[in-house]
């Protein structure tokens, strides 16, 4: 299994996969503007931000952002859409498993499409919670809901949602798609300290005969209205939460220097020019190529 799914591998295009997905992508845009606290303040990290899909339902919040990827074509096509970086964006080439920032230093954390890649999950769990100081937005992929219900009845499987191993839905053996039983995810978050302050089930109305015979509009204006409503029935083959925790004081603005910390030790960085950042405790060096820095660690050739 790969450590890490390479979207700058084999010309696969995500921007592609989104053409006639209208609705998953409006379900899930209306899904995070309700769910992101307004009075919230301090950064937001988009992590594993592809292209910036996600941007339009926070960019009107006037907040710093920070797209964080592994992949550079996904980082680039970002910086096409959203410009290029200034004091208050950032784009960020790194890996989840080893953050660049330093602990408690973002204000909102998004994790949007991203667990369904990972199979050491809790890691990059962890590695999340020690960014984000109160706020987190996290969507599971779950197992649980009605149409594998259904199916699972049908074949006689009911077991196989029960358990608490995520099921791997990839057709190929070297990749991983996977599908998480909410509560195995919901159980590591409490424990790293956060609560669920809301929740939404997204996507609710995915089939092609109710896209076709209703259109995109018509589906939409059902699916905001059920989103929090058939959250606790966990229905839809997303669930979505806004975590909050409480142990954390005031947010202060940060600048950028503020925020970065070595992925390597999480020491502190001194710039050297416009585009080098060296730790002061270290000394790896790392570089910013055309507006996005490369904080991947380990780095890609060293990679299992
Ligand atoms: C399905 S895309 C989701 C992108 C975006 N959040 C969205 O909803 O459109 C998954 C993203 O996670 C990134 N990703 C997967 N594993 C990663 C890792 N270990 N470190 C950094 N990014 C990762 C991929 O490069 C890809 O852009
Ligand atoms: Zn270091």
């Amino acid at each position: 299994m790969p450590l890490i799914t390479n979207y700058d591998e084999g010309g696969y295009s995500y921007q592609d996969y989104w053409r006639g997905r209208d609705y998953e992508h409006g379900a899930e845009l209306h899904a995070m503007q309700s769910l992101l606290d307004p009075h919230q303040t301090g950064w937001i990290a988009d992590l594993g931000s592809g292209f910036g899909r996600m941007a339009p339902a926070y960019l009107d919040q006037g907040r710093s952002v920070i797209w964080v990827d592994y992949s550079l074509k996904l980082l680039a096509q970002a910086q096409a859409r959203y410009g290029p970086p200034t004091p208050s964006r950032l784009y960020v080439q790194a890996n989840l498993n080893h953050l660049p920032f330093r602990s408690g230093s973002l204000g909102t954390a998004l994790l949007i499409r991203v667990l369904h890649h990972l199979p050491s999950y809790d890691r990059v769990l962890r590695e999340v919670s020690r960014v984000a100081q109160k706020e987190w937005i996290i969507d599971i992929p779950q197992k649980l809901h009605a149409l594998a219900r259904i199916r699972s009845v049908v074949r006689g499987q009911w077991h196989v949602l029960h358990e608490e191993v995520p099921i791997n839905l990839s057709r190929r053996s070297s990749q991983v798609f996977l599908n998480y039983h909410p509560r195995s995810i919901e159980h590591q978050l409490s424990i790293l300290g956060w609560t669920v302050r809301e929740s939404r089930s997204v996507s609710n109305l995915r089939l092609p005969w109710l896209k076709q015979r209703f259109g995109t509009e018509r589906l939409l204006a059902v699916e905001r209205w059920l989103q929090p409503h058939l959250a606790p029935l966990q229905f839809g083959p997303n669930l979505w939460h806004a975590l909050v925790r409480h142990d954390f004081g005031a947010t202060s603005p940060m600048d950028q220097e503020e925020v970065l910390a070595c992925p390597a030790c999480l020491g502190r960085f001194e710039l050297r020019g416009l585009h080098t950042m060296v730790c002061r405790s270290c000394h790896e060096q790392f570089i910013c190529h055309d507006g996005i820095w490369d904080f991947r660690w380990p780095r890609p050739n060293t990679l299992g």
